[in-house]
Formats: C-alpha cells, sequence, structure tokens
C-alpha cells in the first residue's frame, strides 16, 4: 500500500515570527508523544537550520528539496535524523527552480507521490513566492504564526489566497507566538495574546487555543558557543513553552487522528481520475479518425509515410495524410505545377519543406459563385503569412481541391459545410501523438488562435 503524508505547512510572510523554531520544535514533540509515528521535516529556506539540528555527524547526504522538486519520489530522499525525526536536507539553490515548478499544485502532486509515511512538516520563506504558495496548497494544515499587529496584517494575503484558489480557510490556524507575558493591558484585552486572538477572530481567522510565549531560555538554544541549535524538549524543560509545544503536538496528533483522507490521499485519486479521463478523451480522438488519407481515400497502412493531421472545425472530420499525397496537392491545386516533380526535384523539396513548418487552412469563401476555397498558410504559432482565394472548377476532379474538401466539409445536399478544415505536420513516427493530451490541447488553442483571424 502506498503512503500518503499528513502535511503541516508553517507560513508567514513575516520573518522572526518563530516559524523555524514552531516548525522543527513541532517536528521533535510530534515525534516525542508518539514514538511510532513517522515524521520528517523540509525547509524551503536556505538557513539550513533543519540540517544543523537534524543531521547525523558523518552522516552521507544523498539529495536536497531541490530533488524533491524536480521530482525524485519524496521516500528516497528520506534522511533518518536526530530525535527520530527523518528530513531532506536543504537547498540553496530553490531559487533557480522557481520557474520550473508547474504552477501551484506541484509539490501536491510530488507529495501525493512520495510515498512518505505520518506527518511531514513544512518549513517555508518569509515570502508568498511560488514555493511557499505549493507548500500552502500541499498542506492538511497551515499554522501562521503571529507576534503582532503587522504579522496579523501580513496574513491577510494567505487568506485571500486561500480564498481566491476555492481552499478551505478552516485548514489555517493562527497561532500568537513571541508572547510577553509580562506585558499587561488596561481593560477587557488584559494581555498581547488576548488581544491578538480577539483580533484574529475578528477578522474571521481560526486561532490555536496554544500560545508561544517569548522565552530567554528558548533564544539561547540558538545562540550559544557550541553554534548549535538545541531542541525544547531536551532544552527548554519546566519553561512554559515546554507544555506549550507539548499542548501543540497533542492538537497536532489529534488532529491528524482525524483526518482519513490527507490531501495527498484526495490528490492521488483526483490524479487517477484525471489520467483514466485523459485516456478516455485519447482513445475516443482515436476512434473518431478516418482510416483513409484524408486526400486520396486509399487505407493507411502500417508502412503508410503518414506526415499530416487533418480537422475540420466542427469537429465531423478527422484523420491523416501521406507525405507525398500533401505535397502532391500544394503542387497541382495551391502552385499550379502541371508537370509531374520527381522526388529529388528542387522545388518539390521546398515546398515540402515549407509545409512541414506550416499550418494550413483551407475554408469556403462566402458568396462567391462559382463556390471558391480560401487557402491560407500560418506559421505553427498561427501567425497568417498568406492567403489566396481559388475558384472551385464545375468538374470536381479538375480543381484537385475535392478529395481534401469534399472528403471533409461536405454538407447538406452538395453545399460545403460552414467550417474550415486544418492541416498540422505530424512526426512521422508516432502520428497519434498529436492527440495526446497535452499536444492535443495545444493544437486546440492553434486552432482558436487561427479562427479568430479567419
Ligand atoms: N518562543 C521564543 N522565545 C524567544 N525567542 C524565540 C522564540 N521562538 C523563536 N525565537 C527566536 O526568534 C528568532 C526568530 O525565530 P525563527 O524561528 O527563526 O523565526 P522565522 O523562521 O519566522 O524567521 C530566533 O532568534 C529565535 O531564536
Ligand atoms: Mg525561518
Amino acid at each position: 500500500m502506498k503512503n500518503y503524508p499528513y502535511v503541516i505547512t508553517v507560513s508567514s510572510e513575516k520573518g522572526g515570527v518563530g516559524k523555524t523554531t514552531l516548525a522543527t520544535n513541532l517536528a521533535i514533540f510530534l515525534k516525542a508523544l508518539n514514538e511510532h509515528l513517522p515524521v520528517s521535516i523540509f525547509s524551503f529556506d536556505n538557513h539550513f537550520t533543519v540540517d544543523k539540528m537534524f543531521s547525523i555527524k558523518g552522516q552521507k547526504l544523498t539529495g536536497t528539496v531541490a530533488e524533491l522538486l524536480m521530482e525524485t519520489k519524496g521516500c528516497d530522499l528520506l534522511h533518518t535524523g536526530q530525535f527520530g525525526v527523518s528530513y531532506i536536507p536543504s537547498s540553496t539553490t530553490l531559487p533557480e527552480l522557481r520557474g520550473s515548478l508547474k504552477g501551484p499544485m506541484a509539490l501536491a502532486k510530488i507529495l501525493a507521490n512520495s510515498d512518505i509515511p505520518g506527518i511531514i512538516i513544512v518549513d517555508t520563506r518569509p515570502d508568498l513566492d511560488i514555493m511557499t504558495q505549493n507548500a500552502l496548497f500541499a498542506a492538511d494544515r497551515v499554522l501562521v504564526p503571529i507576534k503582532d499587529m503587522a504579522s496579523m496584517d501580513n496574513c491577510r494575503n494567505i487568506f485571500e489566497l486561500f480564498e481566491k484558489r476555492g481552499l478551505d480557510r478552516k485548514s489555517l490556524s493562527l497561532i500568537p507566538c513571541l508572547i510577553d507575558e509580562r506585558i499587561k493591558f488596561e481593560g477587557l484585552f488584559k494581555d498581547q495574546k488576548t488581544l491578538l486572538k480577539a483580533f484574529a477572530i475578528n477578522r474571521g481567522y481560526r486561532c490555536s487555543e496554544t500560545f508561544i510565549s517569548k522565552s530567554p531560555k528558548v533564544e539561547s538554544l540558538n545562540t550559544n558557543p557550541d553554534g548549535k541549535i538545541y531542541p525544547i524538549l531536551t532544552h527548554g524543560r519546566g519553561t512554559d513553552v515546554y507544555s506549550q509545544f507539548t499542548a501543540l503536538g497533542q492538537t497536532a496528533l489529534r488532529e491528524y487522528a482525524d483526518t482519513k483522507e490527507p490531501r495527498a490521499l484526495l490528490f492521488d485519486n483526483w490524479q487517477k481520475e484525471e489520467d483514466k479521463r485523459k485516456k478516455e478523451a485519447y482513445f475516443g480522438r482515436l476512434t473518431g479518425l478516418k482510416s483513409e488519407c484524408m486526400i486520396c481515400g486509399k487505407e493507411l497502412k502500417q508502412d503508410s509515410q503518414v506526415a499530416y493531421y487533418c480537422e475540420s472545425s466542427d469537429g465531423a472530420a478527422q484523420g491523416f495524410i501521406e507525405s507525398d499525397c500533401f505535397t502532391g496537392f500544394l503542387i497541382s491545386a495551391i502552385f499550379r505545377i502541371e508537370r509531374e516533380l520527381a522526388s529529388d526535384d528542387p522545388t518539390r523539396l521546398m515546398i515540402n519543406q515549407t509545409a512541414r513548418e506550416s499550418v494550413f487552412v483551407l475554408n469556403p469563401a462566402e458568396g462567391g459563385s462559382p463556390a471558391s476555397i480560401d487557402f491560407h498558410r500560418f506559421n505553427l504559432s498561427g501567425a497568417e503569412l498568406l492567403k489566396k482565394q481559388y475558384p472551385l472548377a464545375r468538374e470536381p476532379e479538375r480543381d484537385g481541391f475535392t478529395g481534401i474538401v469534399q472528403g471533409t466539409l461536405a454538407g447538406y445536399e452538395g453545399q460545403l459545410r460552414d467550417a474550415f478544415l486544418m492541416v498540422h505536420p505530424v512526426d512521422g513516427d508516432n502520428p497519434a501523438s498529436i492527440l495526446v493530451d497535452e499536444s492535443y490541447r495545444e493544437l486546440n488553442k492553434l486552432k482558436k488562435t487561427i479562427a479568430a483571424q479567419l
């Protein structure tokens, strides 16, 4: 059975609010509270705190979060770390990867396929860049530390992002952090945490019951002559923060236990449905194909030199065209060259070459009597390069258009349908690849671009 991780992301656009302290120590407390539960962590930041805290001396490192984002399987990147927490080493090259991430759902997909068990904690950079967005969208629970009004104002952007993407804002919870309990106010809101909580709730944000105090002890765990980062679990016993992390850990474990289907599992199911749908759509397109060449009408065989895909804009006719047939059509019907051109004739070779780099469109010209065909050539990005009108001959076999036009655009009682025909080059070794999901989507985009110009 595949494993699907439960993902907790710690995020805030503000730095210095205690994200990394929260992420790393929560991982350690979770493991301490339930030693059988696999807990792992990685960070999108480049300060290597995760590595400093969890790596084991002399450990050989293989792979980092950069490889994770490049779709190396997550469970293969986990390193056994200190305190029983597994970690994926951090990377300094993440900014270079931003461009290659396929949108904000990439990490959700990667984690759905990661086979990482238990809980995984993701620490983020103090901004809402594409990496953080990915960490937010992959999360079952997002923890947003706030320490003052400024950091609360900042989290509005996270909420707006959730709103915009239709994500459940109930998965977001604010945690008042670095709370100085010596500060007391007069009146209703007697201290910092009560004030922050009231403001949060007033704005419709969910706020954690537990808050984290500002503690000189915790601060000293980061700054010491050993240059190490010590965990609260082992070095902060007896402090308020110790009990607060215990409470946070217990809440997280409860929520984890209550989540029967983590997002990774839901995403995987959705992905399987999508794959099935794409496959069915592809086979649907394959069965709709004509089995003959769209120009000469001869049955296409395994060894036919197929070179073009041809589709009518109304979807009624779809099929392939043999290389020689289409070049022959261009030579006789378009260039009006009467004599036979040998296969190595330079004119023929040039016409053939041009055709491989073009998209052709034929459509019945409006009005005109006798009926005419508008012939257009576009480049592969859909920019029009040429347009010319060709009258159709009274005896159809004489104009060279009959095969291609009658076979595809024939309508009611000898009329042509109000549609256009698009001819696009394909890979001769695997012509049907143009009908596969992404290529076909591209082709449709091109078709739209072209239709807008007709
Ligand atoms: N509960 C706490 N009490 C005192 N200092 C803290 C506490 N939590 C974090 N700090 C200190 O605050 C600073 C910022 O914390 P950090 O976790 O790195 O925040 P972020 O990841 O949001 O930038 C660090 O120096 C850290 O040691
Ligand atoms: Mg940090």
